[in-house]
Formats: C-alpha cells, sequence, structure tokens
C-alpha cells in the first residue's frame, strides 16, 4: 500500500468527527491498519536496500530534486485547492480540504511563541524554500532572520520568493502577509549549508528554530543537536515529531522510516532545557509534530 492509496482508502467527511463515536472508532482502525501496512512495506524496503535510509546523501538528492519551482510558482500554489488530508484535531477527526493550511496553522503557532520571546534574531535551519521562515520574517519586523538550507534549489527559490510582492499572491494570502513585513523578508539572509556543520558564529543567533527539518536528520542527530546548540545564544524551538508525542504506532513508523523521534527528555543530554511544550496541533495519520521550547543551558 503506497501512502497514496492509504489516503485514498479514508472516507471523506466533511464534518469533524467525535474520535469517541462509533464512526470514528471505525476511522482510527482503518488507520492504524493503513499503519500497520506502511510500517511493513517500509521494513520490506528496508532489508531490500540493506538500510533503513534517510542518509544525508538520500536527504539532499530528494530534497535537491523536490524544489523545481519557480518562486512565482511556488507563491501561487499556496493559494490553490490541494490535496485533502485527514487530520485528528483534539478529540475529533477533521478533512483538512488543503494540506499546505495546516502547515500555516503550525507556522501562525511557532510566530505565536516565538513573538512572546522576542528574541533579537533567529535562524531557521532546514528552512526548504522559506515558506515558514519568510512567513515569520514577514510577521515578526523587528527580529533579524536567516536561514540555512541543505539544497541549494530551495535557496535559489526562497531567494525568488523574497523579490515578489508576496502579499498579493496565494502565499501572502494564506498566511496573512502584510506590506510592513516587506523589508524584514527581503533583508532574510538565506544561505545553503549543513546542520553538521553550520555557517554561523558560536551563540551568534538568539534563537535557532526547525520545523518539520529535523525529522530528516536522525542520522546525524547528535551532530545536528550540538550544532544548534554551539550557535543559539538563547533559545530553541523545535516543531518536530518527538516520541512523546506519537503513540506505539506513530513509533515504529517513525523508526521504519527512520525519521528522527528523540524523546523530549533527550535534549537535555544536548544542552537545552525544554521549558514549553505544545501538542495542540493538527495530527496527520502517520504520526505529530510538537512544539517544545527550550532556553540553552
Ligand atoms: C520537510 S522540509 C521542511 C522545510 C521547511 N522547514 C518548511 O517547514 O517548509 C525539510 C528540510 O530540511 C532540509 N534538511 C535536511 N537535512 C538537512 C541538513 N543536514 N542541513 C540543513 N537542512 C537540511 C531539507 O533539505 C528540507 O528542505
Amino acid at each position: 500500500m503506497t501512502d497514496q492509496q492509504f489516503l485514498a482508502a479514508l472516507p471523506a467527511y466533511s464534518e469533524p468527527v467525535s474520535l469517541k463515536s462509533a464512526q470514528g472508532r471505525r476511522i482510527r482502525a482503518t488507520i492504524r491498519r493503513g499503519l500497520a501496512h506502511l510500517v511493513l512495506r517500509e521494513l520490506l524496503t528496508s532489508l531490500r536496500r540493506g538500510y533503513r535510509g534517510r542518509s544525508p546523501d538520500d536527504v539532499k538528492d530528494y530534497y535537491e530534486t523536490n524544489y523545481v519551482n519557480t518562486g512565482e510558482r511556488a507563491a501561487a500554489q499556496h493559494g490553490e485547492p490541494g490535496r485533502r488530508v485527514f487530520y485528528r484535531f483534539l478529540d475529533s477527526w477533521i478533512i483538512e480540504l488543503e494540506s499546505r493550511h495546516t502547515e500555516a496553522i503550525a507556522s501562525q503557532i511557532m510566530g505565536n511563541i516565538i513573538e512572546d520571546i522576542a528574541p533579537a534574531s533567529l535562524c531557521e535551519v532546514g528552512c526548504g524554500y522559506g515558506r515558514n521562515l519568510l512567513y515569520l520574517a514577514n510577521r515578526l519586523e523587528n527580529v533579524r532572520c536567516s536561514g540555512v538550507e541543505l539544497a541549494q534549489s530551495g535557496v535559489d527559490v526562497a531567494h525568488q520568493l523574497q523579490q515578489l510582492d508576496l502579499v498579493n499572491t496565494g502565499y501572502g494570502g494564506v498566511y496573512g502577509f502584510t506590506e510592513r513585513g516587506t523589508d524584514n523578508v527581503r533583508r532574510t539572509n538565506i544561505v545553503q549549508g549543513s546542520s553538521y556543520k553550520l555557517p554561523l558564529e558560536d551563540a551568534s543567533v538568539d534563537m535557532v528554530v526547525t520545523c518539520e527539518a529535523l525529522e530528516q536528520m536522525q542520522t546525524g542527530r547528535d551532530q545536528a543537536l550540538r550544532e544548534i546548540r554551539r550557535v543559539a545564544g538563547r533559545y530553541a524551538l523545535f516543531y518536530e515529531p518527538f516520541a512523546d508525542g506519537n503513540d506505539w504506532l506513530q513509533r515504529l513508523y517513525l523508526w521504519s522510516r527512520n525519521y528522527f523521534r528523540t524523546p523530549v527528555k533527550s535534549l537535555r543530554d544536548y544542552g537545552f532545557e525544554p521549558i514549553g511544550i505544545f501538542t495542540h496541533v493538527p495530527v496527520k495519520p502517520t504520526f505529530a509534530y510538537t512544539f517544545v521550547l527550550c532556553r540553552v543551558v
């Protein structure tokens, strides 16, 4: 069963369905069966390949070819109807018509958390084509923003986006861009580089953030977390699939695909003191992300 077949097998509901209802329990059973199939498929693939995948080279190759859009196309696509994705949120199942809206919700929550901390500067490690980072730059106009991304193709798209009038694009509409933030978007320094050797001085940014990026770095997790700790002056904020936010089957899935799945408490081993955990975000069928805010120690 492929991921697409798994999603297609889920029924389409337009209204939230309570987890506790008979219908909700049926959906859960379908999801569990689908997930078990995916785990099995991944294990068979790993056996054939001889390793569980997601080596740094695999990740780079994948993302270099993933960011094929121009900036204009990427910005427009956010406003177009996308793939239906099934989510759980609090005690309901919901159909999210456009998965990109769910990403936007997570970015907005990240913006709320950062606004409270009010760092002077932030750096997003693994910022892709800047989807989350440019939103933060637009919203937090007094925060000096920067980003490091492994794939040069992602950096190129981000640079193109920075030159557009984003307020009047689908992306700007979904994320609520304002004219006021445009200067900070354009000032944002986005460079190609690796989390395994960040092109930054020690303690040179007030806050480091990651958004669905450590998930790709399980193989080099220790090095990536040490590097983030080295460059973070005061805080780090992670939005990643921590083990604690996932049940045993989801953790098995994360393991089978070699995704990041570290327990929150292990962050202490790398010099991070978790001071805030936020789990109220929509959860996709396969696994959940958790926000973890840390002070560096
Ligand atoms: C799922 S994407 C998320 C992108 C972006 N944070 C967002 O939310 O739109 C994961 C990103 O992490 C980047 N990445 C993976 N390994 C990396 C590494 N070792 N150093 C820097 N970036 C990396 C990938 O190239 C990819 O762009």
